[in-house]
C-alpha cells in the first residue's frame, strides 16, 4: 500500500488552505488539490508491503511528539514540478525536529522513504504556471501536536487519502 507521514490540518486550517488555493488558482491556474486531500508531507514511503506496516507504525511510535504553531505566510512555486504551495518564512524547530526524528526512526528500522530533504510545504495546485506576482494572502496559524500515517487510495474521482493512525503529543 502507498503510505506517507504527514501533518493533517483541522477543518479550520483546511478551509484557509482551500481559500489560498482558490486565490492562487486565479494567477497560476493548474489543478486545485481537493480540500480534503490537503496536508504537509513529513516523509513519503511509497509502496509498503502489508506485512511491514506494523513495523512502520512501531517506528513512528518511537518519535517524540512535538507541538508548535506553524505560520503559513508565503505562497511559493516550483518550476521543476509546476507546483504552487503554501509555505512558512519561519519553520518552527519542533517541526524540523519531528520530521528528522521520524526519518531517523524509519532509517533505524530499515524502512525506505524518499530521501529528498524535508521542505515544509502544502501543495495547493499542480500543473500550475509561474505568476509574475503572487497574491497577498492572510497568514494561516496551524497549531499542530500530532502527525499521521496516511494511506493513498485510488478513488473514481482521483486519489484520496485515509489516515491509518495518528500519534498525538
Ligand atoms: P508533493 O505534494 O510535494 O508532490 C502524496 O503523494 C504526498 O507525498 C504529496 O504531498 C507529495 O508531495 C509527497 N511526496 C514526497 N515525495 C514523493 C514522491 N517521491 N512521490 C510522490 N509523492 C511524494
Amino acid at each position: 500500500m502507498r503510505l506517507f507521514f504527514a501533518l493533517w490540518p483541522d477543518d479550520a486550517v483546511r478551509a484557509q488552505l482551500a481559500h489560498w488555493s482558490r486565490e492562487l488558482h486565479g494567477v497560476c491556474r493548474g489543478r486545485l488539490m481537493r480540500p480534503e486531500n490537503l496536508h504537509m508531507t513529513l516523509a513519503f514511503l511509497g509502496n509498503v508491503d502489508d506485512a511491514r506496516v506494523a513495523e512502520v507504525e512501531r517506528a513512528a511510535g518511537e518519535v517524540t511528539r512535538r507541538a508548535a504553531t506553524l505560520v503559513l505566510d508565503q505562497p511559493g512555486y516550483w518550476k521543476h514540478n509546476r507546483i504552487a504551495w503554501a509555505g512558512a518564512s519561519v519553520v518552527p524547530g519542533q517541526l524540523d525536529a519531528m520530521a528528522a526524528d521520524l526519518r531517523d526512526a524509519l532509517t533505524r528500522s530499515n524502512i525506505g522513504f524518499d530521501a529528498k530533504p524535508f521542505v515544509s510545504h502544502v501543495t495547493l495546485l499542480r500543473d500550475a504556471r509561474e505568476a509574475k506576482a503572487m497574491p497577498a494572502l492572510a497568514p494561516i496559524d496551524w497549531r499542530f501536536d500530532a502527525f499521521a500515517l496516511v494511506q493513498s487510495v485510488t478513488l473514481p474521482r482521483g486519489s484520496g487519502y485515509e489516515i491509518r493512525k495518528s500519534w498525538k503529543g
